[in-house]
């Protein structure tokens, strides 16, 4: 694997890890809320971002290349309102996927077809959840206030998320 690439997927692992402290905290402040579907759902999300860290481990670990992949940083605790909190996700989700498009055009440029094939899987499961978080945020305009009844129903759709695993790793990568 070509260094750079090799140094690009180190720090995709460091913000998919990251990603996973931040959204376990999400749901956490969901649970102090009385939101267990709220919660549940970024629960499911934080499992999921660690699936994908170890994608992109496994990749690099496969590629001969050392996996230096740092610490990780606290993450925020307090949210002003449930909305607030998904604008922070959808906010720390687009530094993500435009980390992710810097490294897809970098294994293009250096033609390595396995690390695009990785790249445009996570790209299109970026796509998938992006319009899931749309529809979400569309629903909580409509509800006001942490007692409407449009809330509880949207916790309650919400507590119905399963964990997905990456389709690579339920390959054994
Ligand atoms: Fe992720």
């Amino acid at each position: 694997m070509n260094t750079a690439i090799g140094d690009a997927f180190c720090r995709q692992v460091r913000l998919e890890l990251t990603s996973c402290y931040l959204y376990k905290q999400m749901a956490s402040w969901f649970e102090g809320k009385d939101l267990p579907g709220f919660a549940n759902w970024m629960r499911k999300q934080a499992h999921e971002e660690v699936g994908h860290a170890l994608v992109f481990f496994s990749r690099l670990t496969a590629g001969g290349q050392r996996a230096d992949i740092g610490t990780v940083d606290p993450p925020i605790r307090d949210f002003t309102s449930v909305q607030g909190c998904f604008s922070h996700f959808v906010d720390h989700e687009k530094s993500v996927s435009g980390h992710l498009s810097c490294i897809l055009e970098l294994a293009r440029k250096h033609r390595d077809a396995k690390a695009v094939q990785v790249l445009e899987w996570f790209e299109g499961e970026n796509g998938i959840r992006g319009e899931e978080v749309d529809r979400i945020l569309g629903r909580l305009k409509m509800a006001s206030g942490e007692r409407c009844p449009l809330l509880r129903t949207l916790d309650g759709d919400l507590a119905a998320r399963r964990f997905r695993l990456p389709a690579s790793l339920r390959m054994g990568a």
